[in-house]
């Protein structure tokens, strides 16, 4: 969704701006701006549409500016056009804000304003802001003996409703910018005699690793030789800069011919580094800790619950959007198995405004890759207030929701760019294992035997997935031959159900295909009557309990005429004898095997889409993490 960016020190600002822009596209956009500070005036260029239309401005101008802020905007309030695309000005011309986030009293705030005689332009919500800005800074440089600029930032803040970020220029002060950070995500980056501003610390990362990361509710006065942070009423901060790891935050396509092709190839790598981080080895006890130096994150990191804490946990409840819920689905299977606890999975946007049945007994975990979805924070927080005891499982330790919560699962995914997601869903299931055999460790649910052979299992995991990945010209060619329907039904039961959702939302994501997943029972009882010989039909089979049962359910599907495809193990040869098309898989037990069945249908929805011509790693409409409710 939108992005902030900021630059200031002895090159040109537009390039780097530009270049920090680039870095959040993934996050997915529908316009772009700049405000640069050009001898002594402000000057925005801002355009609706990708960013090469912004480019296209900046090199006709050609601004040799060294200050300037910048902006990916998602449109939420207004449609993306040049008006509403960020950065808005007051009503002189002289300050610039760019935003992130909604500000919820703006309606207030703009009757107002325009009572007052302010002209506003656009129909965002952001707009206000400029002005608000404009009217404390005339009060302030008559009243105040401080800092004029930073007294009026405070003061127009402190009228804000609602979670936001936001990025300031004013061409009275060509050697700042100021940052504030309201319950968002906030980023200075520190370089040589020049600093970066970013709202995802990927865009700054480019260019330095000495991060400062912007807290609730903090306002940061950015000059060429650093920050000085403050509270809304003008506390002075004392906060170093932290220093990272780039590595993990490079952008780059490694030869592949997408991101997302390459990050289902970076499966096996992240599930080796995310386990590998809590399990030693299978026959030590599994760490949640956290470590000394953060795990090389910038961020929180850990999992400090108690042992009396984890024991007391009754019940746990997960809340999180998108494909993250269907990794806490196939999570409430893995807890519920290992563990013997319930677990509800909530769509984290279906939480507000209910009735909070959670108590200290309860464990809310949320799960986001990104850890900024709007939704699963809301939903997060309510649990919080409802007394729950809470967790987070991210792949983002620089998030908001490590912020909010003192324990937290990192997934080590590196960046995904693609908008849909892979590797941070294997990932995350990956930390359901691992949370789930942690608990029953500590709470001594299994003999150490069977933990033994789980942990041992688990780890097996990522060469099976290799095995996959190497047939990938197989999938391919399988694939494809499905490209031209225009619905097509995903089922599997059990632990398999959530891969089913997973398959068939990863299908309509990327390749625009009408696609449902089921729960393979359901079929019956009502989505059996789409069926024809028009209608692929993707049925998960994997040997286990519900084998029999998916079989038959898959035989219901075969009776209607439809097309019928397979995930299933090598050398089955029941469904040799009821599909049309198997995607096979190395032998997995069941527990383990969402971790292995989500591979082919990842690769097949990939395919899929890439022979339709798609914006594979961009899809249209939607956003990497959307920050908004
Ligand atoms: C967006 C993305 C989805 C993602 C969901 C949750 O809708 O397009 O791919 O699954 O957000 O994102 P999160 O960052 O919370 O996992």
């Amino acid at each position: 969704m939108c992005g902030i960016v900021g630059y200031l020190g002895p090159s040109k600002a537009a390039p780097v701006l530009l270049s920090e822009l680039r870095c959040l596209e993934y996050r997915g956009y529908d316009s772009a701006g700049v405000a640069v500070i050009e001898s002594g005036e402000l000057v925005v260029l801002k355009a609706a549409g990708k960013l090469s239309n912004l480019e296209t401005l900046l090199t006709d101008k050609k601004p040799t500016a060294t200050v300037g802020i910048g902006h990916t905007r998602w449109a939420t309030h207004g449609i993306p056009n040049d008006e509403n695309a960020h950065p808005h000005t007051d009503c002189t011309g002289t300050i610039a804000v760019v935003h992130n986030g909604i500000i919820e009293n703006y309606q207030a705030l703009c009757a107002e304003l325009t009572a007052a005689g302010h002209t506003l332009v656009s129909q965002t919500d952001t707009e206000v802001v400029s002005h608000l800005i404009e009217d404390e800074y005339k009060k302030c440089v008559l009243e105040c003996n401080g800092d004029a600029l930073l007294v009026a930032i405070e003061r127009a803040v402190k009228r804000l409703e609602g979670a936001y970020a936001l990025g300031i220029v004013s061409q009275k002060h060509p050697e700042r910018i100021y940052a504030v950070n309201h319950n968002y995500s906030l980023s200075v980056g520190l370089g040589d005699g020049e600093s970066f501003l970013a709202s995802d610390s990927v865009a700054v990362r480019q260019f330095t690793n000495k991060l400062i990361r912007l807290e609730q509710s903090e306002i940061a006065e950015v000059t060429v030789n650093g920050a000085r942070l403050f509270d809304f009423n003008g506390t002075f901060i004392d906060r170093q800069a932290i220093e990272v790891d780039m590595n993990p935050y490079i952008i780059s396509k490694d030869g592949y011919r997408h991101f997302l092709l390459k990050e289902i190839h970076e499966q096996p790598i992240s599930m080796r580094q995310t386990m590998g981080k809590y399990i030693n080895h299978p026959d030590k006890p599994i760490d949640l800790r956290p470590t000394e130096n953060g795990g090389g994150h910038f961020g929180n990191y850990g999992v400090n619950l108690t042992e009396t804490q984890l024991k007391s946990i009754e019940r746990i409840n997960i809340v999180a959007c998108g494909t993250a819920n269907y990794a806490g689905m196939a999570g409430k299977y893995i807890l519920e198995e290992i563990c013997g606890i319930p677990v509800d999975v909530e769509i984290a946007s279906e939480v507000r405004g209910r009735k909070p049945l959670l108590n200290d007994k309860t464990l809310c975990i949320a799960v986001s890759q990104s850890g900024e979805t709007a939704d699963t924070l809301a939903a997060f927080t309510e649990a919080q207030a409802a007394g729950a005891m809470s967790m987070g499982i991210t792949n983002r330790a620089d998030s908001h929701l490590s912020r909010i919560t003192d324990n937290l699962m990192v997934t080590e995914c590196g960046i995904e760019v693609s908008v849909a997601a892979t590797k941070s869903f294997t990932a995350q299931v990956a930390c359901f294992y691992v949370l789930a055999l942690y608990i029953a460790e500590t709470r001594k649910l299994l003999p150490p035997a069977e933990i033994f052979r789980l942990k041992q299992q688990l780890l097996l995991v990522p060469a099976l997935q290799e095995r996959i990945l190497s047939q990938e010209k197989i999938i391919q060619q399988q694939s494809i031959k499905y490209a031209e329907a225009h619905d097509m039904l995903f089922m599997g039961r059990g632990i398999n159900y959530p891969v089913a959702l997973e398959g068939a939302l990863k299908l309509k994501e990327i390749s625009y295909i009408h696609a449902s997943g089921y729960a393979a029972g359901e079929l019956k009882h009502g989505p059996i009557a789409v069926l024809d010989a028009k209608v692929p039909v993707v049925t998960i089979v994997v040997p286990g309990k519900v084998y029999e049962k998916t079989l038959s359910n898959a035989q219901e599907a075969k009776a209607r005429n439809a097309q019928m495809i397979a995930v299933a193990t090598e050398g089955d040869d029941r469904a040799k004898g009821i599909f049309d098309t198997i995607f096979t898989i190395p032998q997995v037990d069941e527990l383990f095997s969402p971790l292995v069945t989500v591979l082919p249908l990842q690769l097949m929805s990939y395919f899929i889409a890439d022979y339709l011509g798609k914006d594979v790693d961009q899809p249209r409409n939607l956003a990497k993490s959307v920050t908004v409710e």
